[in-house]
């Protein structure tokens, strides 16, 4: 059984789903439909980021979500995600989805996303989660990265708050 240790690091978040592409996850092209691959992203995300908050979190925002190849009927979907990034009640967890070939086992990067999540209390309010333990040079310097892309967030966050962000008042 997977021991749940006292430090927080990067790897005690990490998840991995598999799904296998069904006829009724396709779009009009017969290939993988976009919105099925965001809902097991989401899915995928939330757990890793609950793993590290140890209780309840909501889906803040998602961006740099890109679909890099089309997936088909049959495939496996490897969903992949972990924690990135940690500040006070928020999380940045990045994911990347691969297809496998179910007869050769060949691997293929499909679709990359960063999520933001927030961690709750009882009452909906956001709530203080642990500091996130960098082993890897690779995860430090992610983590420096990650906390760029928060600022940027945050900024967009409140461009998009903004009274006149409306889109009616847009278009006046
Ligand atoms: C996410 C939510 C809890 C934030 O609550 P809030 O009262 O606006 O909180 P604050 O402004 O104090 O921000 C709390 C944290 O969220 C982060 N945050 C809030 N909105 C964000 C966004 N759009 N993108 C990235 N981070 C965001 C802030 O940076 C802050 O992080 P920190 O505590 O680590 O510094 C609230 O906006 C909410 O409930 N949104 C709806 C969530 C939802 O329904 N998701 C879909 C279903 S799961």
């Amino acid at each position: 059984m997977r021991q749940v240790g006292k430090r927080h690091t990067v790897a005690a978040t990490r998840v991995e789903t598999a799904q296998v592409v069904l006829p009724g996850y396709t779009n009009a092209m017969g290939t993988l439909f976009g919105g099925m691959v965001m809902q097991w992203i989401d899915v995928a995300a939330a757990i890793a980021a609950a793993r590290h908050a140890r209780g309840p979190v909501v889906t803040a925002s998602m961006d740099r979500l890109h679909f890099l190849r089309p997936v088909h009927v049959q495939q496996f979907v490897i969903v992949q995600a972990e924690v990135s990034f940690a500040a006070n009640s928020s999380m940045e967890v990045e994911v990347n989805v691969l297809s496998e070939d179910p007869w050769t086992g060949d691997r293929a990067t499909t679709t990359h996303a960063l999520l933001t999540f927030v961690a709750i209390d009882e009452q909906g309010h956001p709530r203080a989660v642990p500091k996130l333990d960098t082993e890897t040079p690779f995860e430090k310097r992610r983590f420096r990265e990650a906390s760029r892309r928060r600022a940027e967030r945050l900024r967009d966050r409140e461009r998009l708050q903004a009274p006149s962000a409306h889109p009616r008042k847009r278009h006046a």
